[in-house]
């Protein structure tokens, strides 16, 4: 028998797609399991799923950190951490953003990551999926989690059709800009705002009854189809990576990784 992808989690809400992850482990009808569950806030109720399932789980409690390295601005960072590095390599912030703001984004999130390494660490895993985990992470942690040459190991669930509406409010997003249709994208993590290699996404009609509350509940259905299928093709290694240029529609030259599906 084929081992099971051991998956790790990150959370920070009612983690119903954790839940239906896990549901999807227990039927075996995707090859993984759930080996641990993080959250960056001890209030979420998820964690309450991760217990009832006997799964291990941890918080890093992202807004305490914060706090106080807002309080102690000569906050202890990690030995390895070299902040130009991580400045020229992150996509989070335009290249002209106030440098002070970028500098304590970094800085602080650091701290965060960090501990989140170290807790993470205690479990072996083959992917992190980001399961409504709503803090961006930096190149030092998600470069702490990769492995050079490989296929990236952070997977996250956006609630639009990338790269439309990127950022905390999707369904807000596409609600309010009068869509016709929502949806929902997995993508792996790079260094920018969602602006990782799209592995799958699903779709759904929105109807002048609709309201932000309706197409929430529409979206999440959908999601916690697409997250375990995006999850199954991973562990059946049927993914690779392209990166090729073109020039866009508006004549920009672009260079794009994007994700294949590997037959047989
Ligand atoms: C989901 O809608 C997910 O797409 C979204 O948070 C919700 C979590 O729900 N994620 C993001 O917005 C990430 N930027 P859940 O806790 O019930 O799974």
């Amino acid at each position: 028998m084929v081992d099971r992808l051991k998956v790790g989690v990150l959370i920070s809400g009612s983690g119903s797609n954790l839940q239906a992850i896990m549901d999807q482990c227990d039927k075996k009808n995707i090859n993984a399991e759930v080996v641990f569950v993080g959250s960056d806030n001890k209030e979420a109720t998820g964690l309450l799923k991760a217990k009832n399932s006997n799964i291990p789980y941890f918080v890093v409690d992202y807004k305490k950190i914060i706090k106080n390295c807002k309080k102690t601005p000569e906050f202890k960072l990690p030995n390895d951490y070299d902040l130009n590095k991580i400045k020229a390599s992150q996509n989070l912030f335009p290249k002209n953003s106030v440098k002070e703001k970028i500098n304590f984004f970094l800085l602080s999130r650091a701290r965060a990551e960090a501990e989140l390494l170290n807790k993470m660490c205690k479990h072996q895993f083959d992917l992190l999926v980001l399961a409504g985990f709503m803090h961006k992470l930096t190149p030092y942690f998600i470069s702490k989690v990769n492995t050079p040459g490989k296929l990236p190991k952070i997977m996250n669930i956006h609630p639009a059709i990338l790269p439309s509406f990127p950022g905390i409010c999707g369904y807000e997003d596409t609600f309010n800009y009068g869509c016709k249709v929502g949806g929902c994208t997995v993508h792996f993590v790079d260094f920018g705002e969602d602006t990782g290699p799209i592995i799958g996404q699903k779709v759904f009609s929105i109807t002048p009854d609709d309201t932000i509350d309706s197409i929430k509940r529409k979206g999440l259905e959908k999601e916690w189809a697409l997250f375990p299928e995006c999850i199954q093709l991973y562990a059946n290694n049927k993914l690779k990576l392209e990166t090729y240029s073109y020039i866009s529609g508006l004549g920009k030259q672009i260079t794009r990784t994007v994700v294949k599906q590997q037959s047989g």
